[in-house]
C-alpha cells in the first residue's frame, strides 16, 4: 500500500487548524450573563493550548480582532462582536506543590470559579472561601482582581501563565507583575487584549487565617448557630448572604456591580457628610474614602426602575439588570443616565466595571 504523506500532515498545528469547529455568526446570548442577544462573527471553543495556537495561527482570523470569552459574567455587549471569540475552555486542577504552610494549587483558566472554590474547600486549601460563588471562570479572575467579603484574589494569589496572542508564547506572571488594585490589573490597562490566561496558581493556607470581619459574614454566622467557624461554614455564609441579595442571572440577566465603589479625598468626603449625613464610606488606608455606589445611585431614585427591559435590580442598586430583552445599548444608556445622575446631585464620577464589548 502506498502512502502519501503531505509534509504539512505531519504537522499536528495544521491538522488541528482544520479539525477545530470555529463557527460563524454564532449566538452570544446564552454566553453572557445579561442574556443580551449578540452575536460573534467567528466562534472557537478551546480545550487545549494546541487548539489556541492554531486558531491563532489561522491565516483566516490574523485580522480580525479577538475576544477572549469565560463565562460571560462581566461583560455588556452593546452590538454584534464582527471578529474572532474564542472560548477559554481548559480544565484541570492539580497541587503542584506544598510546604510547612502553603497549598499552592493551579487551576486551568477554564474551570468554574466557584467549582475551584469549592475543590479547595472540600480540601482543605484555605484562603478563598470569601470568594465564593462569584461567577464566571478562573482565567478571568486575575482581570479585575475579583474581590468580595473583605478579600481579593491577590491575597492569596501566586502566578498566572498566559499566552501572547501574537508573539504565540507562555508567559509567566508574579502577582507583583500583574499590578492588581482594586477591581484592576495591568491586563485592563496596559496588556489590554494581548493574553489569554491559560492557568492561575494560588498559595492557600494550611492554618487557615479567617477573615470574618467584614460585618455580614459575622452576623450570617451567629444566625446559622456557628460559633466555631471553619473555611466551610464562612464560604456557607458568603453564599447565604450573596444570594439574600444579588439577583440570580440564570432568572435575571446581569453582570454584578456594574459599576466600581468610587474613591474620593476625605475632604469630599466629609463635604459630603455635612449635606447628605446617611452617606456611607469606608476610610482606606491611603486616607481617602471608598463610597458605596449603590447608595449614591438608590439616593438618586434609581433602585427598582426599569425603563423597558433595563432596569436597577430592586435589592441592590449597583446591579442593572436585563429583564428579558433588553439591548446591550439600552443597558449602556441607562447607565450612563445613572451616571450622570450621580454626579450632578453629588459632584462623584462613577466609573463602570464591567467590560462593554
Ligand atoms: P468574562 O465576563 O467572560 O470576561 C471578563 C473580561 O475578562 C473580558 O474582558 C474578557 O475578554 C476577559 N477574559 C475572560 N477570560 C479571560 C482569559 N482567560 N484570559 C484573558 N482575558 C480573559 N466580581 C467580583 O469581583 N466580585 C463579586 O462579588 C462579583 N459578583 C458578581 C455577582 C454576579 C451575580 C455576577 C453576574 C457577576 C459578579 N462579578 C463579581 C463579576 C464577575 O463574576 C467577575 O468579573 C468574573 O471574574 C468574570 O469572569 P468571566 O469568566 O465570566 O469573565
Ligand atoms: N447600599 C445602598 N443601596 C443599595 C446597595 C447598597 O444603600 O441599593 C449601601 C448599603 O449601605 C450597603 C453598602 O452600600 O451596606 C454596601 O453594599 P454591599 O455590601 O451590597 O456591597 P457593594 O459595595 O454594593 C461590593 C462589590 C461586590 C461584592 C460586595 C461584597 C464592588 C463594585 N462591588 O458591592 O462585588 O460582592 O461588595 O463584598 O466593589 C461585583 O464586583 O460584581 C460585585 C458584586
Amino acid at each position: 500500500m502506498l502512502l502519501i504523506l503531505n509534509s504539512n500532515f505531519l504537522n499536528f498545528e495544521y491538522y488541528l487548524r482544520n479539525s477545530m469547529n470555529v463557527t460563524e455568526n454564532q449566538s452570544l446570548k446564552h454566553l453572557n450573563t445579561f442574556g443580551i442577544d449578540a452575536s460573534a462573527r467567528y466562534f472557537a471553543e478551546c480545550t487545549s493550548l494546541e487548539e489556541i495556537k492554531a486558531v491563532l495561527s489561522d491565516k483566516k482570523y490574523s485580522g480580525a480582532t479577538k475576544l477572549i470569552l469565560g463565562g460571560g459574567s462581566n461583560l455588556l455587549f452593546t452590538k454584534d462582536f464582527d471578529g474572532l471569540v474564542i472560548k477559554n475552555n481548559l480544565k484541570g486542577i492539580e497541587l503542584i506543590k506544598e510546604d510547612a504552610d502553603f497549598y499552592y494549587v493551579r487551576s486551568a483558566g477554564g474551570e468554574v470559579w466557584h467549582e475551584f472554590v469549592m475543590h479547595c474547600i472540600d480540601h482543605n486549601y484555605a484562603g478563598l472561601e470569601n470568594l465564593s460563588l462569584i461567577p464566571g471562570n478562573v482565567g478571568a479572575s486575575p482581570m479585575q482582581n475579583i474581590g468580595a467579603y473583605g478579600v481579593e484574589i491577590k491575597d492569596s494569589f501566586h502566578e498566572l501563565q498566559a499566552f501572547h496572542i501574537n508573539d504565540k508564547a507562555l508567559h509567566i506572571f508574579t502577582n507583583t507583575d500583574c499590578k492588581f488594585g482594586y477591581r484592576e490589573s495591568v491586563f485592563k490597562r496596559e496588556l489590554k487584549d494581548q493574553f489569554i490566561i491559560t492557568a492561575v496558581t494560588f498559595k492557600l493556607h494550611k492554618h487557615p487565617v479567617l477573615n470574618t470581619s467584614y460585618g455580614a459574614i459575622e452576623k450570617e454566622l451567629e444566625a446559622m448557630g456557628i460559633t466555631n467557624p471553619t473555611i466551610q461554614s464562612v464560604s456557607k455564609a458568603v453564599c447565604n448572604i450573596r444570594s439574600s441579595k444579588l439577583p440570580d442571572p440564570k432568572k435575571i440577566g446581569n453582570a454584578g456591580s456594574f459599576f466600581k465603589n468610587p474613591e474620593v479625598l476625605k475632604s469630599k468626603y466629609e463635604a459630603l457628610q455635612n449635606e447628605f449625613p446617611a452617606v456611607v464610606g469606608y476610610p482606606l488606608e491611603n486616607g481617602n474614602v471608598k463610597l458605596a455606589a449603590g447608595w449614591l445611585i438608590e439616593q438618586c431614585g434609581w433602585k427598582g426602575k426599569s425603563s423597558g427591559d433595563a432596569g436597577v435590580h430592586k435589592l441592590q442598586a449597583l446591579v442593572l439588570v436585563n429583564y428579558g430583552n433588553a439591548k446591550g445599548n439600552e443597558i449602556y444608556d441607562l447607565s450612563t443616565k445613572i451616571l450622570e445622575s450621580v454626579k450632578e446631585k453629588f459632584g462623584v464620577e462613577l466609573e463602570r466595571e464591567v467590560n462593554i464589548i
